[in-house]
């Protein structure tokens, strides 16, 4: 597996394997599946409701702890200093884990300078290997490295053809935050799977929509964390590295951008309503 230089030196699999929207009762076997076909970097979160199936993949799959890479995500109810050392041991027992390889504040609501400070001890301590950030716009994270010791290693955004995020990626190159897509595959929306101009590309390099996409991603640096709960649809995304896109590919999907959200749009104030709203425990 490719691996890419986080800012603290932590090595990072360049693709893991996302599981959010996998049901509970899929997520086990899901992973253990990813894991099997190659994959040792895990994305889930306190949100998506399975740290615990994935907990019970990491504990029979048999492949040593150091070989692995999980990250988890504290959610909005949790901000706060106090709330959010709390919200890391109980992930941490979900996951049946005593440390995280990297832990992201999921979304820039509440007191989320609170949590910065409880995870920047909890880095030091070494429970956390990495800790970073999930959809703050380059404004909120660029404050948030300003008035902090710690800058985040990672900050997990919405990215694929139709929003590429080249001003976010410019900030975050300054910074020496990693871009890491989250939806790389634009969550299988705008037909995405169908596109004229991906599939002429694919064409041409006897590979898949879905493969062209991600090694898209590869080439511009962007960590990925593609779902899928088919087994077939895990390898192919994996099957991304004896292959490259030129610059005319490149060109022809940089011309794709939108420019904006097309699937969740953190200015919106029903977002930060929604996500605010969002209870995941008493
Ligand atoms: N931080 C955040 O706020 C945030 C938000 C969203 C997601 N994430 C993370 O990012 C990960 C990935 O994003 P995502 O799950 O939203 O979307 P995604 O990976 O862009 O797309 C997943 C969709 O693509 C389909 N798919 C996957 N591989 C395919 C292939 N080779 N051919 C055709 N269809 C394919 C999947 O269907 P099947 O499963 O049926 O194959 C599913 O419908 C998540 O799992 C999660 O870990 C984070």
């Amino acid at each position: 597996m490719q691996m890419i230089k986080l800012n603290n030196d932590l090595e990072m699999p360049v693709e893991g394997y996302g599981v959010f929207q996998v049901t509970p009762e899929e997520t086990e076997r899901c992973v253990l599946d990813a894991l099997a076909v190659g994959y040792r970097s895990i994305d889930t979160a306190a949100a998506y409701m399975n740290e615990e199936a994935v907990g019970a993949a990491i504990k029979k799959c048999g492949i040593p702890r150091e070989e692995l890479f999980i990250t988890t995500k504290l959610w909005v109810q949790d901000q706060g200093y106090d709330s959010a050392k709390q919200a890391v041991e109980s992930s941490l027992e979900k996951l049946g884990l005593d440390y995280l390889d990297l832990y992201l504040i999921h979304q820039p609501f509440g007191d989320y300078y609170g949590s910065w400070r409880a995870m920047e001890e909890l880095y030091k301590e070494g429970k956390l290997r990495a800790i970073g950030v999930s959809n703050f716009e380059a404004d909120r994270l660029v404050d948030l490295i300003l008035n902090n010791e710690i800058t985040p290693a990672v900050n997990q955004i919405e990215v694929h053809p139709f929003h590429q995020q080249q001003a976010a990626k410019a900030v975050m190159d300054e910074y020496g935050v990693r871009m890491e897509a989250w939806g790389p595959l634009a969550e299988a929306q705008n037909d995405i799977f169908n596109h004229a101009v991906l599939k002429e590309i694919a064409a041409k390099h006897n590979k898949s929509v879905a493969q062209v996409v991600l090694r898209w991603h590869i080439e511009r640096d962007v960590i990925i964390i593609p779902k899928s709960v088919r087994k077939e649809r895990m390898e192919e995304n994996l099957d991304l590295y004896d292959f490259s896109l030129d610059q005319e590919d490149m060109a022809k999907i940089a011309a794709l951008d939108t420019g904006k959200s097309t699937i969740i749009d953190h200015h919106q104030v029903e977002t930060v309503k929604m996500l605010n709203g969002l209870k995941i425990h008493d």
